[in-house]
């Protein structure tokens, strides 16, 4: 794996997980990326799951109803640097409480943020899950899902639930590799959490889930990079010479 060393300050990472059932595939699954990633670099984590949080969001429909514990989890997805999500399937899709839980996520928070999906399921021919039911939730959001997710079966863990096939490993060292150049110009770096306050206060205020959140100016990619820089990577360029005047 590349040495990704070059980012400095730890990454904001928090990782939500869908799975209701504990032990759960899911969130082993979670933690196998995330293991793999802190191989690579420094990281930070919040791991959220539902298994945990699930029952204590069920009724709620307006954010404010909400116990300061998900309210909490919620600021730090707001706050993330990057996400790593992960969803059992349910019925072909994500489970009714991990939708729940990001239907409370202010809407324009996730502009930018790079977004790991991950999924585990009973069956092989759900796979797409990923790509039909997570993709499309987090391109709401405008977040930068990351080109590899990674499904499991059933099959790829012990009966301790934990990771136990090769394929599931390799894929999961993929989708981390492949994950890391974009890591690189993750917005903002852990500034994120100070330019997401205002509209988490705001999110906590007032709005319910089904209340329309107005869509004013969306956030800055503060710390992404100018194209001719992004460029400048793949072909440097000789230096100018400052001194000159032509
Ligand atoms: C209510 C329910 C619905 C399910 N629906 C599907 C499904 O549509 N497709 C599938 O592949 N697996 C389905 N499964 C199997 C789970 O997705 C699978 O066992 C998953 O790995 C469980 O993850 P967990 O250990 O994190 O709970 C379903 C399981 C439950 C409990």
């Amino acid at each position: 794996m590349p040495n990704h060393q070059t980012i400095a300050t730890p990454l904001n990472i928090v990782a939500v997980s869908g799975g209701l059932n504990s032990p759960s595939k899911t969130e082993s699954l979670i933690q196998a990326i995330l293991d793999e990633l802190s191989e690579a670099i420094s990281i930070k984590v919040h791991f959220i799951k539902l298994s945990e949080i699930g029952p204590l969001l069920g009724g709620a429909i307006y954010r404010n109803q909400l116990p300061q514990r998900v309210q909490d989890d919620l600021a730090a997805v707001e706050a993330a640097d990057a996400l790593i999500v992960g969803t059992p399937v349910y019925r072909a899709s994500f489970t009714g409480l991990f939708k729940h839980f990001f239907d409370f996520v202010e809407q324009t928070a996730l502009v930018d943020v790079p977004v790991l999906l991950a999924a585990s399921g009973g069956s092989d021919r759900h796979a797409l899950v990923l790509e039909h039911q997570l993709r499309p939730l987090f391109s709401f959001f405008q977040a930068q899902t990351l080109p590899i997710g990674v499904y499991a079966t059933d099959r790829d863990f012990t009966p301790e639930y934990t990771v136990k096939s090769e394929q599931l490993s390799d894929r999961v060292t993929l989708a981390v590799a492949r994950a890391l150049p974009i890591l690189e110009w993750a917005p903002a770096k852990g500034q994120r959490a100070a330019a997401t306050r205002a509209k988490t206060e705001q999110a906590n205020q007032n709005l319910g889930i089904n209340k329309q959140i107005e869509q004013a100016d969306v956030l800055p990619s503060a710390a992404v990079p100018d194209l001719d820089a992004a460029e400048s990577r793949l072909h440097p360029k000789p230096q100018k010479n400052l001194n000159h005047v032509a």
